[in-house]
């Protein structure tokens, strides 16, 4: 299938803030989102922003079942490893379900690790939920490594109450 992977602009947020909530209904969390377009053009078309974006579009004749163009997305940031220096954390890879298998989600993959690589990242880490086998095969199948199996990390968060407690903790040291 005939597709093309860009830099998204402010103007794609509405279809990526779509396509996040599509991601967390599969992912069996839709509860869980909490921003809509509003904060994506905010936070990530601003000065400095907190996150890049690729979109998968096809030409017109191809459009979706509902009429869309934009059908896939890879949302991404820059983090820093202490150990090996500048690194890319994808945080979603997302390709609507009529388009997967065409090799959307590679190109979305294969692109993410081209802009890290061109800003000299040495790194390209995410996280996949443990049942969500199709999509840790997908990972492995290009090389990846399961930092669970080889290594033991688990994933850490403060958030909500908990990160209220810590930061009202600060004033008092
Ligand atoms: C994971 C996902 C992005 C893959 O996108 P896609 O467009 O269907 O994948 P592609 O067509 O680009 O497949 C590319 C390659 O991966 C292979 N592949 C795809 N799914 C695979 C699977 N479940 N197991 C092994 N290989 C797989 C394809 O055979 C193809 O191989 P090739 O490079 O040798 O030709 C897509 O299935 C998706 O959006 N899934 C739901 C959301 C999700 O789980 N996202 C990841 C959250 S961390």
């Amino acid at each position: 299938m005939n597709f093309k992977i860009r830099p998204a602009i402010k103007e794609d947020c509405k279809e990526i803030s779509r396509m996040i909530m599509e991601l967390a209904v599969y992912e069996n969390m839709p509860d869980q989102v909490k921003i809509a377009h509003g904060e994506l053009e905010r936070d990530g078309f601003c000065e400095n922003p907190f996150f890049e974006c690729l979109v998968a579009e096809v030409p017109e004749e191809h459009k979706s079942k509902e009429g869309f163009t934009v059908v896939g997305y890879a949302l991404y940031f820059y983090t820093y490893s202490t150990w090996k220096g500048p690194s890319i954390f994808l945080e979603d890879l997302y390709v609507m379900p009529e388009f997967r298998g065409n090799g959307i989600g590679k190109g979305l993959l294969c692109k993410v690790a081209e802009v890290g690589k061109k800003k000299q990242c040495v790194r390209l880490q995410l996280s996949v939920l443990d049942w969500n086998t199709p999509s840790r095969d997908f990972y492995a199948a290009k090389g990846a490594q399961d930092l669970t199996v080889t290594e033991g990390w688990h994933a850490i968060r403060f958030d909500g109450q908990s990160l209220d407690n810590l930061a009202n903790e600060a004033a008092k040291i």
